[in-house]
């Protein structure tokens, strides 16, 4: 994200009547949940409660009247982007035709297409460099916020409103929440944890089983591991909710003690549902419970690290739990080499 770029910045009403608005509007309904970096840089909100950043851009576009004696170049050419009037623009905002959700493999190679050329200003068969100049020539207010929701469109993740799968993780949940298979575990359980993100993740981090915090509040990697992964992945340049938070063991074992092999195998189908309906691109295991229970192995995670793994047809990078490393800083290093291995795998550079 170029952070030189002044924000808020005005445009002209012209401009703004030429369609500029129309198309930031439109990219504001359309855009995701998923825009890391956009809130930070652009609008300076918070970025832990959910946001939709294509809106907060919106927010910092201030409309100027027109001087009397009309501003020279940009009133005098077309838009230099399309208005939403445009067909081919409302075609391609809408959202991909999905077949069966679960399990089906377009629905698995959908989010490897990310709708970039869906936001290209000028162009409607491919995106143009960022580079290109436009055929017109936008004042420089409105230049920086098309290239400010260009270079967030470069990271976008494709984040459709995707009511089907919605309701399929809120029917698996209601299995989850209904669940007494482990009876270790409902005895001192205050609720099973779920899972947690974004519907439409490119990654997936799954941890072991809740905390005493996780379990009172129903939500994965809330207390000190948790505060630790916040942190972990806003070094990947993302926020938590881009991504989706699940664990491999979705009721607080006693004392905190490891989950067993039967509990383990007992919440399986919940976490491989999971998997199954989120269709991400990347998994991060997050220690020696979820590696080993994912990639059915034996081995530690100190021989895992530093490769790339599959389940089921997605990568797969085993690291170290946040709770360990919490215990062994030195190994914090060792967990952002994995994560720069992530980030490479989603087109992001560190
Ligand atoms: N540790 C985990 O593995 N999961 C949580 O949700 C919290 C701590
Ligand atoms: Fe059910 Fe999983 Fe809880 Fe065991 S840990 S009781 S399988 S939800
Ligand atoms: N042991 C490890 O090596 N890594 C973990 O994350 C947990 C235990």
């Amino acid at each position: 994200m170029d952070r030189s770029n002044p924000v808020p910045v005005q445009i002209s009403a012209s401009e703004a009547a030429q369609g500029a608005q129309q198309w930031l509007r439109m990219l504001a309904q359309a855009g995701a949940t998923m825009l890391p970096h956009l809130d930070q840089s652009v609008s300076n909100s918070p970025s832990e409660h959910w946001s939709d950043p294509w809106s907060d851009l919106w927010r910092q576009v201030i409309v100027v009247p027109e001087p009397s004696h009309s501003a020279p170049s940009v009133t005098a050419q077309p838009p230099a982007i399309p208005s939403s009037a445009s067909p081919t623009r409302q075609q391609e905002i809408q959202p991909p035709t999905r077949s069966s959700p679960a399990g089906s493999s377009s629905a698995h190679s959908a989010p490897k297409n990310p709708p970039t050329a869906s936001v290209a200003p000028v162009e409607t068969t491919a995106r143009p460099p960022l580079a290109e100049p436009s055929r017109t020539t936008p004042s420089p207010n409105l230049k920086s916020v098309i290239q400010q929701v260009e270079k967030a469109a470069l990271t976008t993740y494709r984040d459709w409103d995707d009511p089907t799968r919605v309701i399929q993780l809120r029917q698996l949940e209601e299995q989850v929440t209904a669940c007494t298979l482990c009876s270790d575990l409902v005895k001192f359980r205050t609720q099973p944890v779920f899972g947690v993100g974004n519907v439409r993740p490119r990654l997936v981090m799954i941890g072991e089983a809740p905390g005493v915090d996780e379990d009172r509040m129903g939500e994965p990697f809330v207390g000190a591991s948790g505060q630790l992964l916040d942190k972990i992945i806003a070094a990947m340049k993302l926020r938590r909710q881009d991504v989706y938070i699940l664990n491999t063991v979705k009721c607080r074992p006693p004392q905190n003690r490891n989950p067993t092999d039967t509990e383990c195998l007992n919440c399986r189908p919940y976490w491989e549902g999971q998997l199954e309906l989120l269709q991400p691109e990347v998994i991060v295991c997050l220690g020696a419970v979820a590696s080993k229970t994912l990639l059915q192995t034996t081995q530690p995670v100190g021989q895992l690290r530093g490769a790339i793994h599959e389940y089921r047809g997605v990568k797969v990078v085993v690291t170290y739990h946040p709770s360990y490393l919490l215990r062994t800083e030195s190994a914090k290093r060792q967990t952002w080499d994995d994560m720069k291995v992530v980030m490479n795998v989603l087109g992001q550079a560190p």
